[in-house]
């Protein structure tokens, strides 16, 4: 499984810390892991039998559980993701679900089934990995499926002292014991999966699978075109003056060099993820979009997690839109990072939500990035 030159991917930005925020929204709408789903597919049907889902985040593979009729454990230490969960836990499977906020180090895992956990072990300190595999190993009940990944010693992260590496010989000793369903290494290949269990029929079972599907959106390459679909006359977004004048930019910016097209290639990936919205969401994020780069022409366009998003010389994102679809709000959001200058006392707010746009909505928003930036 591990070696190679593996890419750390899975949505969590490479600038030094894990940027789980991010990665929820880049996670918006995925489909549940195929491991998990193989998983599944090998023991039949939960019926009310317990899941541990750990490491959980926004909860998908644990609505897919409880939607196959599990009872499912979802551990995860960070409440941002397990409130992305909990919104969307139907009321009729919230009776089989159990949404713990706790660290690997701290929770208590039961006697369970099937232990799913998604691109998660690699984020528990190596200092606690040794510990926390013993008890997944006791936690897997008789029969049961161990379904997850762990990055390689040649991952890009592998010098990161904070996330745990295993090499292919480690790796075959965490599953000694264990019935191998499937185990596969993934280089850049975005899947490597695989199910073990123990041996027997009454013994446990282990799964170990790749990474996420892929890095979640970059900027695309190419020139600079407009959203493909007139938002203007569909949405009150951009003028035709507005169209004409982001024409412009690009073209000035490509004029400028690698530098320039770096940026153009920016600006192109966040009007093409704008495209992509849905029309009341698209509306939006045009108002947005012209605002935040009136008020400050210093910032550059640039995707985060595909979301448009502006950023400051550093390469910081400063602020970004959210749309309403993305996570099926009521709301599309203005999210300010960790740049933006907003600070105002020991608490203030840094995110806000965007119902419809008006010149009340549009001078908030103008002064609270111009703030930003100050
Ligand atoms: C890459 S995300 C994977 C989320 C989800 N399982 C998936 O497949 O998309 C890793 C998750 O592990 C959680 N996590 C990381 N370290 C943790 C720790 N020490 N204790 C509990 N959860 C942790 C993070 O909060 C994050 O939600």
């Amino acid at each position: 499984m591990p070696a190679g030159t593996d890419r750390h991917d899975g949505g969590v930005v490479d600038d030094g810390g894990a940027d789980w925020a991010g990665y929820y929204a880049s996670s918006a709408g995925r489909e549940p892991r195929p491991l998990l789903l193989a998983a599944c597919e090998e023991l039949g049907a939960g019926q009310g039998r317990l899941a541990i889902d750990l490491g959980c985040g926004e909860g998908t593979d644990t609505l897919e559980l409880l939607a196959r009729g599990w009872s499912v454990l979802a551990v995860d230490a960070e409440p941002a993701g397990l409130a992305l969960l909990r919104a969307r836990i139907p009321p009729s499977a919230a009776a089989g679900v159990r949404v713990l906020c706790a660290s690997f180090a701290e929770a208590n895992l039961p006697p369970a089934q099937l232990i799913h956990a998604g691109f998660s072990l690699p984020f528990c300190p190596p200092q606690g990995f040794g510990d926390l595999w013993a008890r997944i190993r006791r936690a897997l009940a008789p029969g049961g499926v161990f379904a997850g990944q762990l990055f390689g010693t040649h991952d890009t992260w592998a010098q990161d002292p904070d996330l745990t590496f295993h090499a292919r010989h480690q790796v075959e000793v965490l599953l000694d014991g264990l019935d191998i369903l499937r185990l596969e290494r993934l280089g850049r290949a975005p899947i490597r999966s695989g199910i073990e269990k123990r041996h027997g029929a009454a013994g446990p079972s282990l799964s170990v699978e790749g990474r996420p599907d892929t890095e979640p959106l970059s900027g695309k390459k190419g020139s600079p075109t407009m959203p493909a679909k007139n938002a203007t006359t569909e949405s009150g977004g951009f003028s035709a003056e507005e169209r004409a004048a982001m024409k412009s930019r690009a073209d000035e910016l490509r004029a400028e060099g690698k530098k320039g097209a770096k940026k153009a290639d920016g600006l192109q990936a966040v009007l093409d993820s704008i495209a992509e919205m849905a029309p009341e969401d698209r509306a939006l994020a045009e108002r947005v979009h012209v605002t935040v780069t009136a008020a400050a022409p210093g910032l550059s366009p640039k995707t985060w997690y595909g979301m448009p998003a502006y950023a400051n010389a550093d390469g910081k994102v400063v602020v970004f839109f959210q749309n309403a679809g993305k996570f099926s709000y009521r709301y599309s959001t203005l999210g300010f990072q960790d740049a933006a200058n907003l600070d105002d006392g020991d608490v203030w707010p840094v995110s806000y939500a965007l119902k419809k746009w008006s010149p009340t909505v549009e001078k908030k928003v103008a002064e609270l990035v111009t703030a930003a930036i100050s």
